[in-house]
């Protein structure tokens, strides 16, 4: 059985002491792809260069909506240079999110559009961010910019009109970790998702799933998240990985 991580972070500091030593063990451990996921300048410069080394990673560059204070929108052209390397799958992640900055929402949303903007200039699909801004971030979709190739909803919160307006715009939905917690209620949202259009990630380090949650969460975990998946579904741990896993490959234009 092989896994598709489709978001981690092993360009973020909690790896600094073993991440040589990890990656190579998610691959041991059925994790054989994975996307490490940029979310301003210097990590995205940091994911190109960590998925430089390893065949089995991939690479998104972007800046979110976290990162954006102070930065000019020249700052762009750093992402656009960045992406025109061949491990590079994809603008993100990017988007709105309105829990952490709520003082700077048009300036979040200039930076969305502009970084779709680019996504389609270069052929590639988005990594979306959202948290507590779904209203905003469907009427820029619906009514603004809806990129070529699409994307996905990372990290989908379980919000199943949500994901029944991001489904009806022919975006992927992701799911990570937080699908296990004791307090979620996953199983409408998951309903919700065709299975041509279901992701698994673990937003490594962050987020781990039970029964893990105190520690650091890296790939393997990711089989706790398809697990879950698996079991809403009525479907075999088996059948979740096969899918999801052509369903990273294919929205990431992997070969
Ligand atoms: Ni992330």
């Amino acid at each position: 059985m092989q896994f598709f991580d489709s978001h981690a972070h092993y360009n973020d500091e909690k790896f600094e002491e073993d991440r040589e030593a990890v990656i190579k063990q998610i691959y041991k451990e059925d994790v054989t792809k994975t996307t490490c996921v940029g979310y301003n300048i210097k990590s995205s410069e940091f994911a190109v260069e960590i998925a430089s080394q390893y065949d089995f990673m991939y690479a998104t560059v972007g800046i979110s909506p976290n990162d954006i204070t102070d930065l000019q929108m020249g700052e762009i052209d750093k992402i656009r240079n960045l992406a025109q390397n061949d491990k590079v799958v994809a603008i993100g992640e990017i988007g709105l999110d309105y829990y952490w900055n709520k003082e700077n929402k048009n300036t979040q949303q200039d930076f969305f559009i502009k970084q779709m903007e680019l996504a389609d200039e270069l052929n590639l699909p988005i990594v979306i961010h959202c948290r507590d801004a779904v209203m905003d971030t469907l009427e820029i979709l619906k009514h603004k910019i809806n990129p070529k190739k699409r994307g996905i909803f990372h990290c989908c919160m379980l919000n199943p009109e949500l994901i029944k307006e991001a489904v009806k715009l022919e975006f992927y939905i992701s799911f990570s970790g937080n699908i296990t917690f004791k307090s979620a209620k996953p199983k409408e949202a998951i309903n919700e998702v065709p299975l041509n259009k279901i992701l698994i990630e673990t937003d490594s380090p962050y987020l781990t799933p039970e029964p893990f949650r105190k520690a650091r969460n890296d790939s393997r975990n990711v089989k706790l998240v398809a697990q879950k998946i698996a079991e809403i579904k009525g479907l075999k741990l088996e059948e979740i990985a096969e899918i999801t896993y052509e369903n990273a490959k294919n929205i990431y234009g992997i070969a």
